[in-house]
């Protein structure tokens, strides 16, 4: 059994909107709804466990009833920060997961293939992340804005969600990093450090993370374009 974890209990503070910006709307329904859509008409998927806000539980779940066509899911309290309500996601797990992925919630244009393609990789190797090649080049700047390397590009890879794994690895690593009390900026970060190697997956340049303002122009021109339905 499959099971996706969607952490969304966050603030959006670089978006600056007055609410929390997976509920803003693209084309007339929040961006979590897309988000959860998107993986609910993924055979790939067997059930959803939304990590919100505390304050936002109620609310979400009432949403969600609305929503026809979604796939089995849970609605949680998330927490302080992305890792820890990833964390309390995978208490809920239901004991015949055997794969997991981790997708953000402000990441609404994700495709079938690359969620199917993490979930094939994850089942191969245990561990699996959808990227792109980096377009930019990327500096070490130090505290003073003073460049200090610059790292080939070819070696650089943009890192997106969802990153999938078996369930043992994705849970001992979290496990391990609250002993240690390591926090990442990724679940395949936690993974590394516990000595397992991780795949990646070719991503998609469309499967942005609804950051900043010019984000919400963005997901709105590749979804009006159908970028998504193409290449589901
Ligand atoms: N997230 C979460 N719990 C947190 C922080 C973030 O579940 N304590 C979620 C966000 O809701 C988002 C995903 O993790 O779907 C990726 O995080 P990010 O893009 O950083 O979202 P925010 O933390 O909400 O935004 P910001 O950093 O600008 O405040
Ligand atoms: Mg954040």
């Amino acid at each position: 059994m499959v099971t996706a974890i969607f952490p969304a209990a966050g603030q959006g503070k670089r978006m600056k909107a007055s609410v929390n910006k997976v509920f803003l709307e693209l084309m007339g329904k929040p961006i979590l709804v897309h988000t959860l859509l998107a993986f609910s008409r993924c055979d790939a998927i067997d059930n959803l466990i939304v990590v919100v806000g505390a304050d936002e539980v109620t609310f979400i779940k009432a949403l969600l009833a609305t929503v026809p066509g979604l796939k089995p899911y849970k609605v949680i309290a998330g927490s302080t920060e992305r890792q820890y309500s990833i964390f309390n996601g995978l208490a809920q797990l239901n004991p015949a997961t055997d794969v997991v992925l981790v997708h953000d919630g402000a990441r609404p244009l994700v495709s079938c293939q690359i969620i199917s393609a993490v979930v094939e990789e994850a089942r191969k190797s245990g561990a699996a992340i959808a990227a792109v090649p980096a377009k930019d080049t990327i500096k070490i700047v130090d505290k003073g804005d003073l460049v200090e390397a610059t790292p080939d590009r070819q070696s650089l890879w943009t890192v997106q969600t969802p990153q999938g794994f078996k369930k043992d690895v994705i849970v001992k690593a979290y496990q391990q990093a609250a002993n240690d009390e390591f926090l990442g900026t990724d679940d395949s970060s936690l993974v590394e450090r516990i000595g397992v190697r991780v795949k990646v997956v070719q991503g998609d340049y469309s499967n942005i993370k609804v950051t900043t303002p010019e984000d919400l122009l963005i997901a709105e021109a590749f979804m009006r374009d159908g970028v998504v339905a193409k290449v589901v």
